[in-house]
């Protein structure tokens, strides 16, 4: 496939690049085998050994890397937008234990909210998603099917819980959950090549509903294998006292003396760590997955974000479907702004104007793209225009061509109708799906 048109995408964390009448192509495999000003392009004469005629871009379209979704509980996409009023582990019992307890008792429903979700993601222009499935196998098997299928690539975590405040949704013993979750690693990979789109994960459910046992036999699992790991840290006020009370220390500790923290590992949340425990996570080279929304209505309290970010971790975005409600990335986007700003608000109020705790609409969408591709570990370049990486790339409409109006919830631009940084930005306050023409995950259309 050959592309010319305008390419956006975030080089680092505050450098946004706009590179107009650009020729990308893409090889068989799907991955970018050059990139570079169509002028320069013909001039090195690239285009003389090739038959194909580039496809042109509308003039109101750029391409963009897809979006990453670090941490997205899949059964729960049956409550989603239900009992937000709770406080976190009441809602736990409320809706997540009951969804996945649904879905695990009648594969029929839950490839059917799979098939749903998946469908979503990708009228979201999420191309990578890190998955929470359920305990049973075969429900996971369901969901890695349905990713597949759908041609996203996903991450998918068997839960192990080994204790549960609800008795009927619990593996039997930590032995037996380390079985599962072997077991489920093993059919992945002889259903799936991997590396492949589709991948298994460790994922202990968070501190609470696992013993030291089964921890340590994950830590173990992951580590002889070379598995990804995502689990749930320091989340919430009544999550962090109910591990202080029942395991006397932090569940950062607990974690990390299973080996559970990795350069695989993505932890969601952390909103309850402070910056000396923020750079132990760095220093085990393990990224976190920043759920904005979620953490507004059980965390009681924003993230560190900025200071994460000057520290060097690794940080993506997720949207915690369903203890977030949303499942676009451009709003877990928009509130990690947000909340940044009321953060940075509190700072002046406090008189500590020094240090600026808000980030800015660029390092937001560097986040949600290579920020999140990073912190998976996703193929080379990913989240980048560049030679070598794979194409994963969503393609924006911002105005139809020949009326010069604009698509959506977009109306005014400049006079000149041209794609500048001010345009973008006002897509990323006001864009949506109806925004969103085409998205190919590994040179394939979705
Ligand atoms: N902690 C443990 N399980 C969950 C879950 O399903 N959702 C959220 N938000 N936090 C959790
Ligand atoms: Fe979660």
């Amino acid at each position: 496939m050959l592309v010319r048109g305008t390419f956006v995408h975030c080089l680092h964390s505050s450098t946004l690049e706009i590179l107009h009448d650009y020729l990308l192509a893409v090889d068989d495999l799907g991955c970018i085998t050059h990139f570079n000003a169509a002028a320069s392009s013909q001039s090195t004469q690239f285009l003389t050994n090739i038959d194909e005629l580039p496809k042109q871009l509308p003039e109101g379209s750029f391409l963009l890397p897809t979006f990453c979704d670090l941490h997205l509980h899949a059964p729960q996409f049956l409550y989603q937008g239900n009992g937000l009023h709770l406080p976190l582990m009441e809602w736990l019992d409320e809706y997540a234990f009951k969804a996945e307890e649904r879905l695990d008792a009648d594969p029929k429903l839950a490839r059917r909210v799979y098939t749903r979700l998946a469908e979503r993601l990708v009228e979201n222009g999420t191309g990578a998603v890190l998955l929470f499935g359920t305990i049973k196998e075969e429900t996971n098997l369901i969901l890695a099917d349905v990713m597949h299928k759908a041609g996203i690539r996903a991450f998918v975590g068997k839960l192990s819980m080994d204790q549960s405040s609800r008795p009927s949704y619990v593996e039997e013993s930590a032995d037996n959950s380390l079985d599962a979750a072997r077991s489920f690693v093993g059919k992945m990979k002889s259903v799936y090549d991997i590396p492949h789109l589709v991948e298994p994960v460790i994922t202990p459910r968070f501190v609470p509903t696992c013993s030291d046992t089964l921890l340590k036999g994950l830590g173990d699992l992951a580590a002889s294998q070379d598995l990804r790991i995502q689990s749930h840290l320091a989340e919430s006020h009544d999550q962090v006292e109910a591990v202080r009370s029942e395991r006397g220390e932090e569940d950062l500790l607990v974690f990390r003396r299973s080996n559970l923290l990795t350069p695989r590992t993505i932890q969601a949340h952390c909103t309850f760590l402070d910056v000396p425990s923020l750079s132990q996570l760095r220093e085990c080279g393990t990224a976190v997955a920043h759920c904005p929304l979620s953490n507004a209505y059980f965390s009681a309290k924003p993230f560190c974000l900025r200071e994460a970010l000057d520290q060097g971790l690794k940080v993506g975005l997720g949207t915690d479907v369903a203890g977030g409600y949303s499942l676009d990335i451009m709003n877990a986007m928009r509130q990690a702004v947000v909340t940044s700003r009321m953060r940075q608000g509190s700072n002046i109020m406090n008189c500590n104007s020094e240090s600026t705790l808000a980030i800015n609409w660029i390092e937001a969408l560097f986040l949600a793209t290579r920020g999140g591709a990073i912190s998976l570990g996703l193929p080379f370049g990913c989240g980048l225009f560049q030679v070598g990486a794979p194409f994963d790339v969503q393609q924006i409409s911002l105005w139809d061509t020949s009326t010069r109006i604009g698509v959506g919830a977009l109306d005014f631009f400049d006079d000149a109708m041209k794609i500048t940084p001010e345009v973008v930005e006002k897509w990323w306050c006001l864009g949506d799906n109806r925004n969103r023409a085409s998205t190919w995950v590994q040179g394939i259309k979705l």
